[in-house]
């Protein structure tokens, strides 16, 4: 491929199966990317703009690279000028290009179509510039523009999961070393399924940073750096000295980051009863602890409960609407679905979009 060619690029979004709010608490997570996401097609341009469009709708916007992008803009563009005003940082001179964007993925949905458009647009950047980044320099750099141009101060969950996706495997991530283990998910009885509450929560950025506060100062409380350093025995010692809310956001992050270790454990014997049971417990430390749920997750995960042939189920993502994941029998995934619209609908009025999917790969060059 040369520079001045057009070529496509696919971001995948992601769905993380347990492992909720540990990510910037240097904890572990387990995403994997998914089968729905983001197509760019990209066309070199002589000029310095990148003029982004949207198959969603809306004029194009175009960013002028020949001068440094600056944070400000409130519309989806701003997560790609995140991108480039990095690219731009790192003394990098970018070509202009226009980017033509399809989705078959939920914006909002909480199945991270920001880190999707990220890492397209990282990855469209550094084609036309014929030179790579490593690719867990490219997902942090990503992650750097969520926070200084959306305001949203996000772990490293998203970015690495859409950038490591591998087909058939969850992505065990320890965000404090960095280090990752693909897991086989390759049992074909067994499927994800994914299930768009379709409710978006105004409040999600500031309690999320909250959250994120919120565990710095019961860290700090421990005599620690993160919650990573404390230990069961120290915890249980020392726990009851914490300010009751402190202490049930500790506690929400110490036993998930447990319950991942024991998912992966589970999985690869094959155990999806346990696994399901972990994700179970995920979900009700997540709504009665860390209080990110809302009243939809909460009824999509009772209703899953009951349904013959569900594993288990639980809010995925940051919370406050977005949608849940559950683990489910592959023969049994249509009626489930069924199952879950019909007893959705009634209560709520919305018609909950869901999709079985696979692990995918992570974002790339196509074509
Ligand atoms: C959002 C953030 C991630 C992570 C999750 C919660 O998706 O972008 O970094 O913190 O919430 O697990």
């Amino acid at each position: 491929m040369t520079t001045s060619s057009p070529f496509e690029v696919v971001s995948p979004g992601r769905v993380n199966l347990i492992g909720e709010h540990t990510d910037y608490n240097d904890g572990f997570v387990l995403p994997m990317a998914i089968e729905r996401g983001l197509r760019v097609t990209v066309h070199p341009r002589r000029d310095a703009a990148v003029v982004l469009s949207s198959d969603r709708g809306g004029e194009p916007v175009e960013l002028d690279l020949a001068q440094p992008i600056q944070p400000g803009r409130t519309d989806w563009a701003r997560y790609a000028a995140g991108v480039l005003a990095g690219y731009q940082r790192l003394g990098w001179h970018i070509p202009g290009f226009a980017a033509a964007i399809t989705a078959d993925l939920p914006a909002g949905g909480g199945l991270s179509s920001s880190a999707a458009l990220e890492v397209a647009i990282a990855i469209a950047v550094e084609a036309v510039c014929g030179r790579p980044l490593s690719p867990a320099d490219r997902a942090l750099l990503c992650q750097r523009a969520e926070h200084e141009f959306a305001g949203v101060p996000c772990g490293i969950m998203d970015q690495f999961a859409v950038t490591f996706g591998r087909e058939g495997h969850a992505l065990l991530l320890d965000c404090r070393s960095r280090d990752i283990r693909h897991v086989p998910l390759d049992d074909d009885g067994v499927a994800v399924l994914v299930i768009d509450s379709g409710v978006k929560h105004a409040l999600v950025d500031g309690e999320y940073a909250a959250r994120r506060r919120q565990c710095e100062s019961a860290a700090a409380l421990l005599g620690r750096q993160s919650l990573r350093d404390v230990k069961a025995d120290e915890w249980r010692a020392k726990s009851d000295s914490l300010p009751a809310l402190e202490r049930r956001r500790a506690g929400h992050v110490l036993t998930e980051n447990d319950r991942v270790l024991a998912f992966v454990a589970a999985a690869g014997r094959r155990d999806w009863a346990e696994a399901g049971r972990l994700m179970r417990e995920s979900h009700a430390s997540l709504r009665d602890d860390y209080e990110v749920s809302c009243p939809e997750l909460d009824l999509i995960c009772e209703v899953a409960a009951n349904l013959p042939g569900v594993f288990g189920c639980r809010m995925t993502g940051g919370g406050f609407g977005g949608a849940a994941v559950a683990l489910v029998e592959t023969s049994r995934a249509a009626a489930i679905m069924e199952q879950l619209r019909a007893a959705y609908r009634p209560p709520t009025g919305v018609e909950a979009a869901m999709f079985v999917t696979r692990p995918a790969a992570g974002g790339r060059v196509v074509a």
